[in-house]
């Protein structure tokens, strides 16, 4: 499993916190005794998760050490695991299990939500946030560029071209084991500063696999194809800012 470089995610942290809270926003739970936050990276929001909830258990989870070290700058009184997800199971079924921009970096939703609805407990929320966005050009233009490449065949196992599926999907594999279901998607329009701000939004997530399997000749070679790919689909606007669209898939069902 390869690892994150939690100073390049941090980079936008502003913009990749808006739909975090949105999502926290439509838990409605009074007052949990258990929370976890899956795939809590830096453990920001699990902060933010403790600061709604004093009186619970927040625990984050984690299957990188290089984000939960950065944890340590974190509120105390929140607990850390690290951990798969592919293989989690918490101690205690939990009134709230929170997700924000993770999942979709596992596979197999067909089990894995049934399996964190089982988590919860009658009415508690299974609450999930995931990108929505692999049609877009920023996305897009990653597979373009391995597909062109001598690296085509060594990149294709670490790509993620569509690791989110319909809502539908989700709906259906939740819904059976939900008294209801909330689900709806927005797209977000970050103003992003900087020459290539896309590409190092991207860097931060979908390229990061990619560039541990290419040496740095390589690695040089792909972004300046893949920049050039960008630069036309996301013009600088006159104030010289770039405007991203970037679509999430929202998911809070009350067991
Ligand atoms: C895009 S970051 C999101 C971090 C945080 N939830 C946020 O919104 O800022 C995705 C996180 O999911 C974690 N992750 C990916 N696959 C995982 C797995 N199989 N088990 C546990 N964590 C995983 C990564 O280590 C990373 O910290």
């Amino acid at each position: 499993m390869t690892d994150w470089n939690p100073a390049q995610y941090l980079r936008y942290g502003s913009e990749r916190l808006r739909p975090a809270l949105d999502l926290m926003s439509r838990i409605q739970v009074e007052s949990p005794e258990t929370v976890y936050d899956l795939g809590c990276g830096t453990g920001t929001i699990t902060g933010i998760l403790k600061e709604r909830w004093p009186d619970a258990k927040v625990t984050g989870v984690d299957s990188s050490a290089s984000m939960l070290e950065l944890t340590q700058d974190v509120e105390t009184g929140v607990y850390w695991q690290h951990s798969d997800l592919n293989h989690w199971q918490p101690e205690n079924a939990a009134d709230v299990v929170y997700s924000n921009a993770a999942l979709h970096w596992l596979d197999g939703h067909e089990q894995l939500f049934p399996r964190l609805m089982e988590a919860v407990k009658p009415g508690g929320v299974l609450a999930v946030q995931m990108p929505e966005n692999f049609g877009a050009p920023s996305h897009t233009s990653i597979a373009d560029t391995v597909r062109e490449g001598a690296w085509a065949e060594r990149l294709a196992p670490f790509q993620r071209e569509h690791p989110v599926a319909e809502p539908a999907f989700y709906y259906d594999l939740v819904s059976q084991m939900s008294s209801s279901v909330d689900m709806w998607e927005t797209t977000y329009m970050h103003i992003l500063e900087g020459e290539d701000p896309v590409v190092e939004w991207t860097k931060a997530t979908m390229l990061r696999p990619l560039f541990d399997n290419l040496n740095d000749e390589e690695e040089a070679a792909f972004l300046k194809s893949y920049t050039e790919k960008v630069a036309k689909a996301y013009p600088h606007s006159a104030d010289g800012k770039t405007v991203l669209p970037f679509k999430r898939l929202f998911i809070v069902a009350v067991k």
